[in-house]
């Protein structure tokens, strides 16, 4: 199983907290886009330094969940020189983030705002792949619009030697909305040359059983909001059982860890407690607490006011 990027919720701080409490649990992590708009600095040049490195650094990155850098944008030369940057950083693999589907993004034809336009995918891919030191994979939706964009890529993508290419079936349109299109999902896939990887609403092992069902060929699941609202879900997907008191359990280590790498990291600030919540919006429906402890938490303004109510809820 491959843990979906998650801009500020799957980045090195939960990946090493994850990986010391279910060793080996995950085989694989694609990391939060690295952008290549914040390695353009003001005069207008491109800074490796500007890119927000830090997440991907190998030495940081040893002992977390093995991790594949992800790069979004549509720029051939700055794409190389990062690709190559981490490349020689020791990666041999980086992923193309070609499925984001914030507005901001779209609208500069990056993400998931590439999809409607097979000619500048081709481009990218043409200007990049013959200089890459590293293997290239993509990370894709449908489409931004309409489920027909992802058939009329499916033949540039089968142009070029990609290592694989993981689906999330909505559109860019949807957001999160809507449910996932596995017939979309299966007509695409069955066209692919590449290994594909399905990504989208897992939360279970009957989800999982149910696209393997659909598509028995399907190389590997990526998942990302199941395994932070239910962290043992690798180990059930990979067949273990748990009762509700030993899934309480590990969701209780893994939050008490986590509370403390954020406080190391970040001391007592509004953005650790900020962070402490996001996690909790999530990992709190694992947790033996109700609804209404879950929201007090939330309601919490000073860290040490949520820091003292996580540790009595999760003794
Ligand atoms: C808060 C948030 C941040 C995300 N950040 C990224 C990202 O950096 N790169 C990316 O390819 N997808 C990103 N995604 C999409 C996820 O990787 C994944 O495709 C999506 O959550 C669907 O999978 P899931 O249902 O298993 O969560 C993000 C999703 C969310 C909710």
């Amino acid at each position: 199983m491959i843990l979906a990027p998650m801009q500020g919720l799957t980045e090195l701080l939960f990946r090493r907290t994850y990986e010391e409490c279910f060793p080996g649990a995950i085989r694989l992590a694609i990391s939060p886009f690295l952008s290549l708009t914040h390695g353009i600095t003001q005069r207008r040049e491109f800074s490796l330094e500007a890119v927000r490195f830090a997440d991907v650094w190998p030495a940081a990155n040893r002992g977390s969940i093995p991790v594949v850098p992800q790069i979004l944008g549509k720029e051939p030369e700055e794409f190389v020189a990062l690709a190559n940057a981490l490349a020689d950083a020791g990666y041999s693999e980086v992923n193309w983030n070609i499925g984001c589907p914030m507005r901001a993004i779209t609208a500069k034809h990056r993400g998931s705002g590439i999809l409607p336009y097979p000619d500048e995918v081709r481009a990218l891919l043409e200007a990049v792949m013959p200089r890459m030191r590293a293997k290239l994979s993509v990370k894709m939706r449908l489409g931004l619009k309409d489920k027909g964009e992802i058939l009329a890529l499916v033949p540039v993508l089968n142009d070029f030697p990609l290592a694989s290419v993981a689906i999330h079936p909505r559109l860019g349109r949807q957001q999160y909305t809507g449910q996932c299109d596995l017939d979309a999902f299966c007509q695409a896939a069955d066209r692919l040359r590449h290994r594909v990887i399905y990504n989208g609403d897992i939360t279970s092992a009957a989800d999982a059983q149910r696209v393997h069902e659909r598509w028995p060929q399907v190389a590997e699941l990526m998942v990302g909001r199941g395994v932070l609202s239910n962290p043992t879900l690798p180990l059930e997907l990979a067949g273990v059982s748990f009762s509700e008191a030993e899934r309480h359990t590990a969701a209780c280590r893994l939050i008490r860890r986590l509370m403390e790498a954020i406080g190391e990291r970040y001391g007592t600030s509004e953005s650790a407690v900020r962070k402490a919540k996001e996690y909790w919006c999530l990992l709190w429906h694992s947790l033996p607490v109700s609804e209404v402890q879950a929201r007090q938490v939330l309601r919490a303004g000073e860290w040490e006011a949520v820091d003292k109510m996580v540790k009595e809820m999760t003794q």
